[in-house]
């Protein structure tokens, strides 16, 4: 297996340095989305900002291991879906752990449930028969040009979808994903736990081709939901809204015991990107490379803002520098979020009637 992934991604190599990234679309509402997942605290709130959102038609739910070994996140993602009353979205579970390295879960945030000790009621329905990379699979190919993949936990489907079918990145329309990081990290000094997690599928990512919007760190910082937003969210009564509230105590707990105010709903950001766009004031285009080799940087996404290279030329006794050639974008990061805007669109989704929804 591992021979093979090694054997597929040097095909994909070879074929991204024959074809120039493409640019980013405009998007085309409602937006057809696989969201992938891995839930979470703010998985959960992603999620059910997805399915609140009009602007998304949520074509699949596919679930990755990352903050919870995967089946449990899958459950997870099943009682979400209930939750928000939207038992027609399709739910599938992927992969199990990270394409090369061992697993790393994150129950000390998210809690051993993933929900912060929030119990939501057994699922009434099953998962996909599929594993998430054929759904996945699927829906590219039957809509081809035309589905966002948002994953907002590691990139492991997403890698191996494109892995295992070399012709599903030029079928895929953008990648709007929450990971990465332009500054610090938060799992190491330099890397985003997502990409951490698996940095190995987030370079086939970034290598893909396809055009990626990074919702980082910095943008998410600027994202925060406070206890004055908790307060104002204990008011509603929805069913969607009071089970909110009840996973954002945890969550915030766990950040301000680092001195936040408040926590960074990162991975609704990410979803809140593909609802409204303009919630990014400045978009930066920029390389990402990420590091699979670091001793003390596995895992970070070594940003190119300049977009050009040094190049240098062997002259006999050592190397000497002669141009700068530029190189092409392959991402682009939100430097600059509207946040307090992003939080009220994210808290009326999240206490919307559900007769309101569509
Ligand atoms: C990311 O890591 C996970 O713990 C969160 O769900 C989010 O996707 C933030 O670095
Ligand atoms: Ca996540």
């Amino acid at each position: 297996m591992r021979l093979l992934t090694f054997f597929l991604a040097g095909c994909l190599a070879w074929a991204q340095g024959v074809s120039p990234s493409r640019s980013t679309p405009a998007p085309e509402y409602p937006r057809r989305v696989i969201l992938d997942t891995d839930p979470g605290i703010d998985d959960a709130m992603a999620v059910l900002l997805a399915l609140q959102s009009p602007e998304l038609s949520i074509e699949a739910i596919t679930v990755v291991a990352g903050n919870v070994p995967v089946e449990l996140g899958a459950a997870n993602a099943l009682k979400l879906v209930e939750l928000a009353g939207r038992t027609d979205v399709i739910v599938a579970a992927g992969a199990a752990g990270p394409l090369q390295r061992k697993l790393h879960t994150a129950e000390v945030i998210h809690g051993e449930n993933g929900m912060g000790g929030v119990e939501l009621p057994a699922p009434g329905r099953r998962l996909d028969h599929r594993h998430a990379v054929q759904v996945i699979r699927d829906l590219v190919e039957a809509n081809p040009g035309q589905v966002t993949l948002v994953p907002v936990g590691p990139l492991t489907n997403i890698a191996l979808a494109f892995l295992q079918y070399p012709e599903l990145a030029a079928k895929t329309r953008e990648i709007i994903l929450m990971g990465g990081s332009a500054g610090a990290g938060n799992a190491t000094p330099a890397a985003e736990a997502n990409i951490f997690q698996d940095a190995e599928a987030a370079k086939v990512v970034f290598e893909s081709g396809v055009p990626i919007l990074m919702v980082d760190l910095t943008a998410c910082a600027q994202a925060r939901l406070t206890q004055k937003h908790l307060a104002g969210l204990r008011q509603s009564t929805t069913p969607v809204a009071k089970f909110v509230a009840a996973i954002a105590e945890p969550y915030l707990a766990f950040a301000e015991k680092f001195g936040n105010n408040g926590a960074a709903i990162h991975d609704a950001l990410a979803v809140g990107m593909a609802i409204d766009p303009s919630l990014a004031s400045t978009l930066t285009p920029v390389h990402v490379e990420v590091e699979t080799k670091g001793e003390f940087t596995y895992g970070a996404t070594v940003v190119n803002r300049q977009l050009t290279v040094e190049r240098s030329e062997w002259r006999g006794d050592r190397f000497v520098l002669v141009d700068f050639p530029r190189i092409q974008p392959n991402a682009a990061y939100p430097a600059v979020v509207e946040g307090e805007r992003f939080v009220r669109l994210f808290l009326e989704r999240i206490t919307r009637e559900p007769a309101a929804r569509k």
